[in-house]
């Protein structure tokens, strides 16, 4: 039985800003009744228990749990790594230093673009300035700070500027992220799935600030998989190393699981560790004995666990298909097609559909 390594605690949906790149759920009505701070206590110490060492604190946006404080001190004084995973809005100087004083270790930030009217238009609200401002602070107050910046169509062709920004900040790492096409993200994937040339053109730029910020600053970016020959790792495999909990206490061997036809498990209902070893859930793609082939004989198996569950279920509706991004896989087809698309010159209309706001 592999031991989970990293839990991702999905505080709350509710969020200050209306990315139209979220990958969050579509209903989240289901999830306002959200676990208390009781019950997130006994689920960081039953993971823990588990073996769990990095708690991200995650969300919507986690600053909107009052709670927020007493939660750190509990995953910190549990031995495990803290880090919050944050819109930044919210982030007072004095809710900052609550936070350090109960043992947070690290700030992730989230920013959509290097300059105002861009960045405002992709979140829904203004919101760059208040960033900016929250990022400044995480560096007095000494955290390591990353910047997450979700590339994507609408700002992948500024990301030396987004680079420079990063550096002003004096951000130890930043991740060049994805877009998941989930949630918000999958009916916004015509105007977010970039065009070949655009990427291109990113690669080059990163590879040149790779090796002038080296030692500097981290830089952490691949390609997006809709481009890539053989799907990513996902998760590191299904139920092998990560697990999250949604904010209403349903536990996912990844984010986006709660899309899969299969029974759900709550840590309302059972502990962490039946859920992990035990659950229908959790067991059904763990390993290499649910594969059909291609996957099954395929020699990359062990490797990239036959890609994403979320994503196979998403573009072929049966989740125990090779991720349609894998050249090998008989549904590829439905990933080229949406790339030659985002290559043709109508590409370029496609418009962002706004997220519905939801604080
Ligand atoms: Fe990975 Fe399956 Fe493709 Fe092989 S066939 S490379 S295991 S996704
Ligand atoms: Fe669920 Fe990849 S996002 S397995």
């Amino acid at each position: 039985m592999p031991e989970p390594f990293g839990l991702l605690a999905e505080l709350t949906y509710r969020c200050p800003l209306a990315c139209s790149y979220c990958s969050n759920p579509l209903e989240l009505a289901a999830y306002d009744d959200e676990l208390t701070t009781a019950q997130w206590q006994r689920v960081f110490t039953e993971a823990a228990e588990l073996g769990v060492l990095q708690c991200h604190l995650s969300g919507g946006e986690p600053l909107l749990r009052r709670d927020l404080v007493d939660l750190v001190r509990t995953a910190a004084g549990l031995g495990m790594y803290t880090n919050l995973v944050t819109s930044a809005i919210g982030l007072s100087r004095s809710r900052a230093e609550g936070l350090r004083d109960a043992g947070l270790d690290h700030v992730q930030v989230s920013v959509q673009a290097d300059e105002p009217a861009t960045a405002d238009r992709i979140a829904g609200i203004p919101a760059f300035e208040r960033k900016l401002r929250a990022a400044a602070v995480v560096k007095e107050l000494g955290w390591p700070l990353t910047v997450n910046v979700v590339l994507h169509r609408q700002n992948v062709d500024r990301v030396a500027e987004i680079i420079a920004l990063v550096e002003d900040l004096d951000a130890d790492r930043v991740e060049l992220a994805n877009t998941q096409y989930y949630g918000w993200a999958w009916r916004n994937r015509a105007a977010l799935l970039p065009s070949r040339e655009q990427l291109a053109g990113a690669e080059e730029v990163v590879r040149a600030a790779r090796a002038r910020l080296a030692g500097r600053m981290e830089i952490v970016h691949v390609l997006p998989d809709y481009y890539a020959e053989y799907p990513k790792p996902c998760m590191g495999g299904w139920a092998a190393r990560q697990l999250t909990v949604a904010p209403n206490g349903d536990a996912l061997p990844c984010p986006a699981a709660q899309t899969l036809p299969l029974p759900r498990a709550s840590v309302r209902d059972q502990s962490l560790r039946a859920i992990w070893e035990d659950s229908p859930l959790f067991t059904a793609y763990r390993g290499t004995g649910w594969m059909r082939d291609p996957c099954r004989s395929c020699d990359r198996r062990e490797t990239d666990f036959g890609g994403c569950r979320c994503q196979a279920f998403q573009l072929t509706g049966d989740a125990a298909r090779t991720d349609p991004v894998c050249h090998l896989s008989p549904d590829h087809a439905l990933v080229t097609d949406a790339v030659e698309a985002a290559n043709a010159p109508a590409g370029r209309d496609e418009v962002l559909v706004p997220r519905p706001h939801r604080g």
